[in-house]
This record gives structure tokens, sequence and C-alpha cells, in this order.
């Protein structure tokens, strides 16, 4: 299409949505419309139970602060994050990150983000994830084989090592789990101080070096130091065997044949590991805790493992692992690791039916749309037979958005689904759960994690 023509179908479609009406403004008062985007997993609910399922907030006068609109309808979630990229682009709490860790493709800008994403999208296809991704079942096995029969485990500290060690060996090439003092403590202590100036509505001036701020600056170049010494190791020794590293290395635009700089490669593998550990452990502990509460799902994935016999479960496999897949679906529905996500919308466009204005900071709150009873039957039931092929036939694709959608959506996908499937049906096979707690708490560092211990009592199979 001609520049001209774009430029023609943006003011007609800009001249369409100029008469819709702007989102209904959420009735809640003040200082609960505050605490409910503090809490943007729950919060994001009773946005949503008040003011819709495209609901507007403002927080002060116009032009000092943006309007901020949370959206929680499959429709509305299509047309924020489906808009074409010069209509949205990411928000200040991208910026914030992006201070601490560096330009990467998460915190990027789309001008800037594009080419990157083009350089590196290929090395996270189902193909080449499938090809450096087989870890997860070893590190399952692992962690597994140092259980007693009748032993309470804490299901989150389990599965926090198994995503470590299977990430350090796909991603880096190490056995990450054995620094996870030196990675896990420095991530968490960065992640806290991000949100906690993201959800505070006051705080010190950048300049000021807080003891909080030293901390976080220094938890980020430890991890920093750790990929750069990582890229060290595979350019000085071409046997160091880092498959994700040695992947981005090799990759090139394919428009311009540019490849990676160190300095942006380093930036990547840091938000892979930030991006990459949290989300997927939290995944897999939700799915073991519900399991641990359902025997008769739990013996069906056991059976479905049990079925490819009794070698190490490998990707190759993933196709007989369908019902697995779904209680990983059902988890992330309701447990989803990114409860919510922000734009800020750079062109007016049109949501949900109501217009939201160039300026405007917007959220689809995944987590709110997935539990809405509006959308689904029995809402907060452990139920993978939704996810079911006849089941899902016809559900609108953008309701169930754990990954998000559009152009920024999660380029770790396959990878994270992959892992979790291997460990799950490998934890499983020859281990039975029973869950001792009848809740998981969540907590909000800046992905949902569980809060505290998830404890369950192991029985060995074998
Ligand atoms: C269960 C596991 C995971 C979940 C639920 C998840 C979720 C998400 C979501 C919702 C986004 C989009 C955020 C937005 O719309 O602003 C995202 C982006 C991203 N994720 Fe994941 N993620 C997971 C695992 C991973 C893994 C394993 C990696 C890397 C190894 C990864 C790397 C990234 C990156 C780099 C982005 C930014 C993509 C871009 O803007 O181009 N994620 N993730």
């Amino acid at each position: 299409m001609a520049d001209s023509e774009v430029v023609t179908n943006v003011a007609a479609s800009r001249a369409d949505i100029a008469g819709l009406p702007l989102a209904p403004l959420n009735p809640l008062p003040y200082r609960q419309q505050i605490a409910a985007i503090r809490s943007f997993h729950t919060g994001f609910e009773v946005l949503r139970d008040a003011g819709g399922p495209v609901t507007r907030l403002r927080f002060g006068p116009k032009g000092l602060f943006p309007d901020f609109v949370v959206v929680s309808s499959p429709q509305a979630a299509h047309d924020l994050l489906g808009a074409p990229m010069y209509c949205t682009d990411r928000a200040i709490t991208h910026d914030e990150l992006q201070r601490l860790l560096g330009e990467s493709l998460f915190t990027l800008r789309n001008k800037p983000w594009l080419p990157r994403r083009r350089i590196l999208q290929p090395v996270f296809t189902k193909k080449s994830v499938n090809a450096f991704g087989g870890h997860m079942a070893q590190a399952a096995d692992m962690v597994a084989a140092g259980w007693t029969d009748g032993q309470v485990v804490d299901l989150d500290a389990a599965s926090r090592r198994v995503t470590l060690r299977a990430l350090g060996r796909s991603v880096l090439g190490i056995d990450l789990d054995e620094r996870a003092d030196s990675i896990a403590g420095p991530m968490r202590t960065a992640m806290n101080y991000v949100t906690g100036r993201l959800v505070s509505p006051v705080h010190a001036p950048r300049w000021l070096p807080t003891p909080a701020r030293r901390r976080a600056r220094a938890a980020a170049r430890q991890v920093h130091d750790l990929a750069a010494e990582i890229l060290r190791s595979c350019r000085d020794d071409p046997s160091h065997d880092a498959p994700l590293v040695r992947s981005m290395m090799a990759a090139t635009d394919p428009d311009t044949g540019r490849t990676l700089s160190d300095a942006e490669m380093c930036n990547d593998l840091v938000v892979f590991m930030f991006a990459g550990h949290d989300t997927t452990a939290t995944t897999l502990t939700y799915a073991l805790w519900a399991l641990g509460h359902h025997p008769d799902i739990q013996e069906k994935v056991r059976a479905e493992a049990r079925a490819i016999g009794d070698r190490e479960i490998s990707p190759t496999d993933l196709p007989a692992l369908g019902y697995t897949v779904q209680v990983l679906h059902e988890s992330l529905r309701l447990c989803p690791p990114a409860p919510g996500n922000s734009r800020m919308v750079t062109q007016d466009i049109e949501v949900g039916g109501y217009l939201v204005k160039a300026g405007t900071l917007a959220s689809v709150g995944m987590y709110a749309m997935q539990r809405d009873p509006a959308l689904w039957e029995r809402p907060l039931e452990f139920d993978p037979d939704r996810f079911g092929p006849e089941q899902s036939e016809g559900r609108d694709r953008w309701q169930f958005i754990p990954f998000s959608a559009g152009a920024r959506t999660c380029i770790g996908d396959h990878f994270a689904m992959l892992e979790a499937t291997l460990a799950l049906a490998t934890m499983v096979r020859h281990t039975e759960f029973h869950s001792l707690d009848k809740d998981f708490p969540v907590a909000l560092p800046f992905t949902m994690v569980a809060d505290g211990p998830i404890p369950a009592r192991v029985r060995s199979l074998k």
C-alpha cells in the first residue's frame, strides 16, 4: 500500500471514531481505584465489576495525569493489543525497567524494537525451541530424585529450581540453579524496586541514591555481569554449550543482514532471565498445586506421560501430551503470571466501541478477563477439559491471552510451554502429589508469583 493511501485510511478511520463516546468513568471512589490498580490482578476485577469491561479512571487534571483505561473483554483486548503499531507503544512501566536493565526486546519503543524482534524471532520458533529446550525433563527428574517417600515439599521452591536449571542449560550453558542466590535474589530485588516505583504515587527523584535504588542497581549489575561472562565464554570457547546464546550470535535481520551487538545480546539475555524464570516457575507451581487437589486429573496426566514409556520425555513427545498442555492452559487461565499489561495510546483508537484518545494509558486485565463469569462457565473451577478441542471451538481467541497477543506478544511462549509440559509430565509420571493448603496465595513483585511456600506431600510411585 502506498504511503499516501495509508495516510488517507488513517484519516478516514480517525474521522469514523471521532464521534464515539469516551469509555465511562469508573464509579468507584478515588482511594478504591488507587488500591485496585496497585493489585492489577484482583483489583482489575473490582474495576470491571464496578465499571464494565472498558472503564476509565481519571486521577487528576487533564494534561497533568493521563487517563487510564482498563479493559477486560476479548473485543477490547483485540482492539488495543491488535491496533496498528503507530497507534500504541510501550508505556512508562517499561521505561522504568529500561532505566534499570538497559534497552531490551521487552522495553524498547516500537520503532527501535521492530528490527530487534525481526532478528530474534527465528530463534524462538517452535522448531528452534525444540532444538534447545529439551533440558526440562532432566532438570525435573533431578529435583524429584532428591525427594523421599512421604516428604512434604515446597512446590514453588521445586518448580523454581527446575526452571532455573533448565533455563540455565538451554539458554546459557550453565547450571543456574547452583548459582540461584546470585540470580533469583537480585532479580527479585530489581523487580520489587521497579514495581514499587510504578504503584507508588510519590517517589524520590531519579537522581537521589536511595538505599532501595542502590540495591536495585547492584542487583541489575550482578545479573548483567553474569550475562557478559556467558557471552565471553561463548566467544572464547567454541565448545561452550549455550544453544540460545549461539543462536543469538548467528541471528541476522532478514531485511538488512544486521547482527546483534554484544551489548544488545547481554541486555536481551538479562531480560530473558527476568521474563522467563518467575513466569514459567509459577505456571508449573500452580499446575502441580491444582493437580494435588484433583487426583483424577492428576491420574490422567500420569497416564499420558506413562504411555510414552520409561525413557526421558523429549520435545518430540509433545504431540502425545495434549491433556498435559490443557492442564497448563487451565493453570495459565486461573493464574496468569502476567495478570495485566500496559500500553501508551499514541493515536486515537476505538476500543470496545469507545474512543480512547492519544495520551491515554491503557491496560488489558488478563486475570480479570480469564476469570470473568460473563465469559466462562464455572470460572473459578479448575477444569482442563474446557481447553479440549471441542469445548474450545468457537471461543474468541482473545478471551485467553496469558502470553498477551498482537505485535508485542511474548517471544518465549513456545519455550515456556515446552518447558512446563516436559517438566509437568516428568514430575507427575513417578510421583503422586497431595496439596496441603486449600489456597494458592499470590504476590505481585512484578509478575504474579506464589506468596510463600506451597506445601504438598509427595509419594513415590517408582
Ligand atoms: C509462562 C511463561 C510466560 C508468560 C505467562 C509470559 C507472558 C508474557 C506476556 C504477557 C508478555 C507481553 C507483555 C506485554 O504485552 O506488554 C511477554 C513478553 C515477553 N516475554 Fe514472556 N512470558 C513467559 C515466558 C517467557 C520466556 C520463557 C521468555 C524468554 C526466554 C519470555 C520473554 C519475553 C520477552 C522478551 C517479551 C517481550 C516481547 C516483545 O516485546 O517483543 N517470556 N511475556
